[in-house]
């Protein structure tokens, strides 16, 4: 394979830019062309693909966002877009495709595969909810910075003798809340994958009332429910000052942390090494810190991600 094109779909994740400066410079390094796809699979119909050269990637691996752009095109699970985007790609002869994004770009990728247009799939989501890979580009990015807002909100939680519910994004994973919630010290994490009783809820804000506790953090994630709906069912259990915080996409960008461009690195030059294997239909992963090929389909279609529990079970434990 001699051309290769590259695009960045969905929610973006910091490290995104530190994957297509990878893919880019190995690729180039190896004597092969890349071609870099604006806003997606949106941009892909469209036609709004130009070629990347080494410098183009220069001073992008600690920027947020990514500068390819991108975009939600629900239009690509269509089989008249899927095909009008491998038009495209032949148009540009290009002959393989990097997809980086989370579950819904991956479906892009898996309709190409099924076309038999050779993608390679990158995880890049900071809702970590992709399986087959332990850590998705953007996770921990987004997790210190949900960790700086904890460490303020505690600040004026205790200042106020308050209750806070921080929500944070995830969709329907609760890795963000989850790992946030252990290195903030929370009080409870609250997480689609674990059930909760509000009753308990409120027994251990009061206890922690009682033995003169000042702050009490709970780490929601919004694939539970929304904040101010939590803060409404929990007053009925008594009132305990209680503020709700909603981060938002505050967590979606910022410059990527060095684990992150790590893992982007390391993801963008094992998929060229794939592509000019001639090997497509697949999406890399870190599993126990070694870098992994799966199979596209069987990602999405068996593949489930789980969080770490014990992460819940040892928040437990240590926050009451
Ligand atoms: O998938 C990333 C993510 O940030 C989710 O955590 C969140 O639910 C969603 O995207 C928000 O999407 P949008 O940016 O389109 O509002």
């Amino acid at each position: 394979m001699k051309r290769i094109g590259i695009l960045t779909s969905g929610g973006d994740a910091p490290g995104m830019n530190a994957a297509i400066r990878a893919v880019t410079r190995k690729a180039i390094y190896n004597g092969m062309e890349v071609y870099g796809i604006n806003y997606g699979f949106a941009g892909l119909v469209a036609g709004d693909i130009r070629r990347l050269e080494i410098a183009d990637v220069g001073d992008t691996i600690q920027r947020g966002g990514t500068f390819l752009y991108s975009a939600r095109y629900p239009e690509f699970a269509t089989e008249e877009g899927q095909l009008k985007g491998i038009e495209q790609l032949n148009k540009f002869g290009i002959e393989g495709l990097v997809v980086i994004g989370g579950d819904g770009s991956y479906h892009g990728a898996l309709a190409l595969t099924r076309h038999g247009y050779p993608a390679v799939g990158i995880p890049g989501t900071i809702d970590n909810d992709i399986s087959n890979t332990d850590f998705t580009i953007g996770f921990d990015t987004a997790t210190n910075t949900v960790l700086d807002s904890l460490d303020r909100i505690r600040d004026t939680a205790t200042s106020h003798v308050r209750t806070f519910v921080i929500e944070v994004m995830g969709r329907d994973a609760g890795d963000l809340a989850l790992w946030t919630g252990v290195a903030g010290g929370a009080d409870e994490i609250i997480i689609p994958e674990h059930d909760f009783d509000m009753k308990n809820v409120s027994k251990r804000i009061q206890d922690g009332r009682d033995r003169g506790k000042k702050h009490c953090l709970i780490v929601l994630a919004e694939g539970v429910m929304g904040g101010s709906e939590f803060a409404e069912q929990l007053k009925e259990y008594g009132d305990f000052h209680t503020r709700v915080s909603i981060l938002g996409h505050v967590p979606r960008g910022g410059s990527p942390s060095v684990r992150d461009r790590v893992l982007a690195s390391k993801f963008g030059g094992y998929a060229v090494e794939l592509l000019q294997e001639n090997k497509g239909g697949l999406c890399v992963g870190m599993v126990d810190n070694k870098l992994v090929a799966s199979d596209i389909v069987d990602t999405l279609e068996n593949g489930k991600h789980h969080p770490d529990l014990t992460l819940y079970d040892l928040n437990h434990e240590l926050s009451f």
